[in-house]
Parts: C-alpha cells; sequence; structure tokens
C-alpha cells in the first residue's frame, strides 16, 4: 500500500522510481494531481486506470520528456532533472509509433543500436537475438511502415530492448499483439524481472495485469490503489462467490441468510459470498445443491468495486 507522509527515507538502492507528489497540468486540466508512487527495483509494476488518468503523462515525466509542476521525481537514483545520466538504462516504448516507417525493419533496429553506441558484431548478434524472439527474423528487409499492427508492436519492443536496458518502459506494449506472441511477451518479462530489471507496463488488459508483482490504479492523476492483484482484491472487499443450482433458491437463500450468510437469488441461481473457504462446508450443510461452482474474484471486479467507492 501507500506509504503515509511520515514514511522512512526511500533508498534509491531499493527503488527504481521514487515519485512523490507530482503535478501537471495542461491549461486548465489537472492531469497529474499530487501522485505518489515507489517502484522497487527488479519488479513487474502495472499501471492500470481509466483513459486519461494519466498513466501516459507519469510514464512521460519517468523518462524525462515532460516538465512537471510540481514534486520530486528520482529515476535510478538520479534526480529526474538528471535524467539523462541514467538515459542508456532506460528503454522506453511510447504507446504512440515512434518507428521510422520508410526503413526496413533491420534498419530501425540498426538506428536504435547506433542510438546506444551498440556496434559491429554485438550489433548484428543482439538484432538476430531480439527478431527472433519477437518472431519478425524472416521479414528483417521487409519495410517497417507495411506492417500489420501487431507486428510493429513487436518490433517496437525488439527496438527497445536493443541495449538490455535496467528500466523498461512499456505504454501498452501488447495492444494488437495475438495471444500466443503475447504469452512469450509476458514469459520474458517475468524473465527480465527476475534477473532484476524494473518493469513499468500499462494495459488495459486485466489479465496481463493479474500477472504483475505489483498493480497501482490510477484516477484522475492519483494513485487510488496499490498492492498485490491479491491485496487489491481483499482490499475492494470482495469474496470468492459460491454459485449454486437449488430447487428452491428463495427458500435457500432465507435459510443461509438466518445463519449469518450473505447470501441472494442471482435469475435463479443461488449466489453465497464465501468469507473462508472452510465454510463451504457450512453451506452445503444448509443447501442440497444439484449444481455448484465457486467463482473467485478477478481484478476487474476489484476494480469496479473501487471505483464505485470513489464516486459514493
Ligand atoms: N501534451 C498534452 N497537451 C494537452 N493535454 C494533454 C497532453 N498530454 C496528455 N494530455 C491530456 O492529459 C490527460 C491524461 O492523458 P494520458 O495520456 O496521460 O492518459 P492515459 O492514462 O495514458 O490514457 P490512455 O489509457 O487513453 O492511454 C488526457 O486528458 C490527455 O488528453
Ligand atoms: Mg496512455
Amino acid at each position: 500500500m501507500n506509504d503515509g507522509e511520515n514514511s522512512d527515507p526511500v533508498s534509491f538502492e531499493e527503488y527504481s522510481i521514487v515519485a512523490q507528489g507530482l503535478q501537471k497540468s495542461f491549461g486548465k486540466l489537472k492531469v497529474l494531481s499530487d501522485l505518489s508512487v515507489k517502484i522497487p527495483r527488479g519488479t513487474t509494476y502495472c499501471l492500470l486506470g481509466p483513459n486519461g488518468s494519466g498513466k501516459t503523462t507519469f510514464i512521460r515525466a519517468v523518462a524525462g520528456l515532460l516538465r512537471l509542476d510540481g514534486g520530486d521525481l528520482s529515476v535510478l537514483g538520479e534526480p529526474v532533472s538528471n535524467v539523462c545520466r541514467v538515459y542508456p538504462r532506460i528503454g522506453y516504448m511510447t504507446q504512440h509509433k515512434a518507428l521510422y516507417p520508410d526503413l526496413t525493419l533491420q534498419e530501425n533496429m540498426e538506428f536504435y543500436a547506433g542510438l546506444y553506441g551498440i556496434e559491429g558484431a554485438r550489433m548484428s548478434e543482439r538484432i538476430s537475438e531480439l527478431l527472433e524472439m519477437v518472431d519478425l527474423a524472416d521479414h528483417s528487409q521487409r519495410i517497417t511502415g507495411a506492417l500489420s499492427g501487431g507486428m510493429y508492436q513487436r518490433l517496437s519492443l525488439a527496438c527497445t530492448l536493443i541495449h538490455e536496458p535496467d528500466l523498461l518502459l512499456l505504454d501498452e506494449p501488447t495492444v494488437g499483439v495475438d495471444p500466443i506472441l503475447r504469452e512469450a511477451f509476458w514469459r520474458f518479462f517475468d524473465d527480465l524481472a527476475e534477473k532484476g530489471s524494473t518493469i513499468l507496463i500499462t494495459t488495459h488488459l486485466m489479465d496481463e495485469a493479474e500477472r504483475c508483482k505489483i498493480v497501482g490504479y490510477m484516477r484522475a492523476g492519483r494513485m487510488l490503489a496499490e498492492g498485490s492483484p491479491e491485496e487489491l482484491k481483499r482490499l475492494a472487499g470482495l469474496q470468492p462467490i459460491l454459485k449454486l443450482s437449488v430447487k428452491e433458491p428463495e427458500a435457500s437463500a432465507t435459510r443461509l441468510a438466518a445463519g449469518g450468510f450473505d447470501a441472494s437469488v442471482v435469475e435463479g441461481e443461488l449466489h453465497v459470498a464465501i468469507e473462508e473457504h472452510r465454510k463451504l462446508k457450512e453451506v452445503l450443510d444448509l443447501v442440497e445443491p444439484l449444481d455448484l461452482r465457486l467463482v473467485e474474484p478477478t481484478l476487474g471486479d476489484a476494480f469496479l468495486r473501487l471505483a464505485e467507492e470513489v464516486q459514493r
């Protein structure tokens, strides 16, 4: 969870990104509003939030591409005003197209390699390795502008990784990428994090967020909730629901309610919130189901609940 104001002094060894009270407006529009977040090294951190909640703006601030109106931000131990010192250790894949459309895939990768001083045999080796990883090795001589949307994303990721960055900023990297390759990307991200890289990633896909070690949910430019996917579900007060098909759902619901259970009838089905798994047996003793299934809460449910709470 977010630390309060009186938190311990921050160890920059421990955190790749430390943001405290970030403020940013575009004209009258407040886009970052007292945003505080600490992102530990060697983790996968997912930023979630509705369109326009400030995710890309935060990532651009981390990459030093934005002048903040207020707050403190450090990246890989450097204040963001000096972020150029750590540029060689950062990889940034933007949400929008950033490659040269008239160059071939190979040429775009060579261009990125050149930016980071990677040359000669090391460059050729790294390019073949990465094109292989994103399954584009057979297309290296094609013109980038003619790639399909998913292929373009794959090439963007390969370019971002050319210099083996310690901090990866990935803004919706898997948009348009097919499910098989998406899985391969995620295995690769997990692997990089295990080796010590920090991955800050945005996505609108809950199954991807669920794979991250930490999820931060932004809304209107501030961090609304943060924690592991399991912590967030608990924070939203969500419990697994036992869904039962029974002969007399209303009568069963009344019986369960009398026994202290949170039970309701939804479209003829009996739903019972299960606080602890050992309560399952008690429910089954009180009703005789014809059929049943236990539905675990999803991260998507948690965010809907958290968003409702904020609107109240
Ligand atoms: N350079 C800019 N000038 C003016 N407004 C901007 C600029 N950049 C971002 N904004 C506005 O700031 C708000 C936050 O934008 P941002 O791109 O950070 O959102 P996001 O959370 O990344 O959204 P999405 O999920 O759609 O990518 C939006 O209302 C956007 O229009
Ligand atoms: Mg964005």
